[in-house]
């Protein structure tokens, strides 16, 4: 199976199951405890069908949209994630530079593996940080001040990953970071000895947004732990409150899901919110974003974007989140498989299905425009 092979979502995790190390490959595929929201993530797209107009018009499509204050050229951008250069060498750099492409926004994340700097220095387009809110203030602090010297475009605060989600599967490979090869580890690098050649002959791997304040050296960690000695459980609406004057641009929260908390998020100044559960990987049995979203779009989208992300593996899934008013939509896995199977080249072969599906999904629907999209192009069963 080679990349030219892939045409959607599950030809390119296949070839990323195909080139990973298991332990790696579960890491970025499952979810927590009995991956129920993972499941419905997916499936909360397929419980509502569009209705198309015909007879439109379509022959200048514009799939542009803007939000938090960005033009991006399709409404699809890359979330955030962790850990880049584990699943292929050239990590943020591939995805940041697919990204720039095809004109939209990509993440960085505080446990990314390039530096915000040389993200920001060479890939001209949106660019989003992704904090986690740590229990040393100083550590917050340090890393605001840098996103913000940097020119970070967007501040993203993940709010639902407060301590580790249950994450089994990474239990049972002991998954960690740095990558520790365990003895079944060893066995896996032995099979897969592309992805060991790629790993082990270019730079070694870092975290350079916390390599000056947390030594990840001293001992293997797994991303639970991290999440649960390292994060601050205390944080609340009064320290974001500060953190969005601070910042002063562009901020939102990641991990929104009710009502009540999208309507705080915009009284305290943010500018968006993203409805998501980290892909399924934190609380099993949380609601879909998708199935969440009428409700919130009509409770705060006059007063700020209403973005979500989660399970999103088809143009037609965007689309329909679209239509309920989401003002642009997140992928992770979806451009994170394509990294791992064939690095930039991946991920660029990604987005560019994801837009072309795009495009003719719109055709498909008679809207030339992503306004043109709305709740009447939809029917839930
Ligand atoms: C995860 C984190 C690191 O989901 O965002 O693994």
């Amino acid at each position: 199976m080679r990349l030219r092979d892939c045409h959607n979502f599950h030809d390119f995790r296949e070839l990323a199951r195909r080139r990973l190390p298991s332990p790696i490959f579960d890491y970025i595929d499952g979810g927590a405890d009995d991956e129920i929201t993972l499941r419905q993530n997916t499936a909360s797209f397929e419980r509502c069908d569009l209705v198309p107009n015909v007879l439109r018009g379509v022959e200048a499509l514009d799939i542009s949209v803007r939000v938090m204050g960005q033009k991006l050229a399709m409404p699809v951008y890359c979330s955030p994630t962790a850990l880049q250069r584990l699943f292929h060498h050239q990590g943020e750099k591939a995805v940041a530079a697919a990204a720039a492409k095809y004109g939209t926004m990509f993440g960085v994340s505080s446990l990314g593996t390039v530096s915000v700097e040389e993200l920001r220095k060479t890939y001209p387009t949106p660019q989003a940080y992704q904090f986690y809110f740590h229990k040393d203030r100083g550590l917050n602090d340090a890393m605001m001040q840098r996103a913000k010297s940097v020119g970070v475009d967007v501040m993203m605060l993940t709010v639902d990953s407060i301590t580790g989600g249950n994450r089994e599967r990474d239990l049972r490979t002991g998954f960690s970071i740095p990558f520790r090869l365990t003895l079944a580890g060893m066995l896996q690098f032995a099979i897969k000895p592309m992805w060991a050649v790629n790993y082990l002959t270019h730079e070694k791997f870092k975290l350079p947004q916390l390599d000056e304040h947390i030594d990840m050296g001293g001992g293997a960690m797994s991303i639970g732990r991290y999440f649960t000695e390292m994060l601050d459980p205390s944080m609340n609406w009064d320290d974001v409150a500060k953190m969005v004057r601070n910042w002063d641009g562009q901020f939102c929260l990641k991990g929104v899901m009710s009502v009540a908390d999208a309507k705080r998020a915009a009284e305290i100044g943010c500018t968006g919110i993203i409805l998501s559960n980290h892909g399924g990987r934190q609380l099993d049995g949380s609601r879909t974003p998708f199935d969440q979203l009428a409700e919130v779009v009509d409770a705060v989208g006059d007063r700020i974007d209403v973005l979500m992300d989660g399970g999103v593996q088809r143009a037609t899934h965007v689309l329909k989140a679209l239509s309920l008013g989401a003002k642009a939509v997140g992928v992770g896995r979806f451009y994170l498989f394509p990294l791992a199977a064939a690095g930039q080249a991946g991920v660029e072969r990604a987005l560019g299905l994801m837009r072309a599906e795009i495009e003719r999904g719109m055709k498909l629907m008679g809207c030339a425009s992503i306004a043109q999209l709305s709740r009447g192009n939809l029917r839930f069963r």
